[in-house]
């Protein structure tokens, strides 16, 4: 298939060209995220591959199959991007990596509460500068504490076994209980009693009209004084504005996020010498008790080899036919 594949970076042509020779397909990589203004590249190809900040939404999905898209090969999880039902309307069929190394995002979770308790980044530049002093490092044992998983399907799941690896309670809200993790000790709780039970939470479950800002001013009063909140699911899980009153209150202890609201204006590029417009963010990087990472969790050999090869097989199995098991309906 001619594919034109979006938001790319040197890495991930380099992934792409070290899996593509079993498929016989011609990639035309862009640098451009895809939207409204850049949806016209699209003309001449049948097949687009989109990342997360992709902003597929109805006028964009109209505009694809008006160029005569008819697959769009996400390579990634989630899906909150792109209008599903315009891809209905107008035919488009849409097929992600429904898992990719859970692994990889389970232990970027454990990263951050490791660093934000342990301040391994600000010992790196002391230490770097001849300043050997301890003051303001002092840290918590992580075994014994209680930790709350929201979303215990593939990657919390993998969080949990870490988590339950430190000597760490873990107690968990989900949708739906994992017998498996019940038996390696997880207790499962209603959400309202993981806010308030939890020294730690960390966010596993999808963006979705139930999901969105469930972190906010009310479940934020629940939680405990100096609570860690650890997000490296999707952006608006946690409402900014009012995680920022919980950090200037002194209420919330900790922040460690590897994705954020406004994450597509930001993510991916290298913007050190531009004038930054967003003030949220801002705000969240003066706090010495917030870390942020710009969606990197994912990012391993091992992961970026699993999205590769799925990817070209799932535009492999479109184009001949064959079933297509990881199809978005
Ligand atoms: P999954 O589908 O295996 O697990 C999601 C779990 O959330 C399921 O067990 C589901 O029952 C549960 N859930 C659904 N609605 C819920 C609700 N209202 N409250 C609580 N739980 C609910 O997905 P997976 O692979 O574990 O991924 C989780 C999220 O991680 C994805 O949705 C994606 O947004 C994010 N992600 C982030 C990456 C990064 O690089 N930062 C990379 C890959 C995924």
């Amino acid at each position: 298939m001619k594919v034109a594949v979006f938001s790319t970076k040197s890495y991930d042509q380099k992934y792409f060209e070290k899996h593509a020779g079993m498929h016989n397909h011609k990639f035309s990589f862009f640098e451009t995220a895809l939207k409204k203004d850049t949806v016209g590249l699209t003309e001449g190809f049948n097949c687009v591959c989109a990342f997360v900040n992709d902003q597929i939404d109805k006028v964009v999905m109209q505009a694809l199959a008006k160029n005569g898209i008819k697959l769009i090969a996400l390579r990634c999880a989630g899906y909150n991007n792109v209008d599903l039902k315009a891809a209905k309307k107008n035919g488009i069929t849409i097929v992600r990596v429904p898992a990719y190394s859970p692994e990889a995002v389970a232990e970027h979770a454990l990263a951050l509460i490791l660093t934000l308790n342990r301040k391994t980044h600000k010992a790196y530049n002391r230490v770097r500068e001849g300043n050997f002093s301890l003051n303001n490092l002092i840290g918590f044992n992580l075994s014994g504490k209680t930790v709350g998983v929201i979303g215990t399907g593939k990657i919390g799941a993998k969080c949990s076994r870490i988590l339950v690896g430190f000597g760490c309670r873990v107690i968990a809200f989900d949708i739906i209980k994992s017998k498996e993790l019940i038996d390696l000790g997880v207790e499962y709780l209603p959400l309202d009693e993981v806010f308030k039970e939890a020294d730690i939470l960390s966010l596993h479950c999808p963006l979705n009209q139930d999901t969105k800002h469930m972190i906010n001013g009310r479940s934020i009063g629940l939680m405990k004084n100096g609570v860690m909140i650890i997000n490296t699911s999707r952006g608006a899980l946690i409402d900014t504005v009012d995680v920022i009153k919980g950090l200037t209150e002194k209420k919330v202890g900790f922040l460690g996020i590897d994705v954020y609201e406004q994450e597509e204006n930001l993510f991916f590029e290298d913007l050190s010498e531009h004038i930054i417009q967003d003030d949220l963010i801002l705000r969240l990087n003066s706090f010495p008790n917030v870390l942020i990472t710009s969606h990197q969790a994912y990012f391993t050999t091992e992961a970026m080899d699993e999205i590769t090869t799925t990817t070209l097989e799932n535009i492999t199995a479109f184009e001949k036919n064959n079933e297509l098991k990881n199809e978005i309906k």
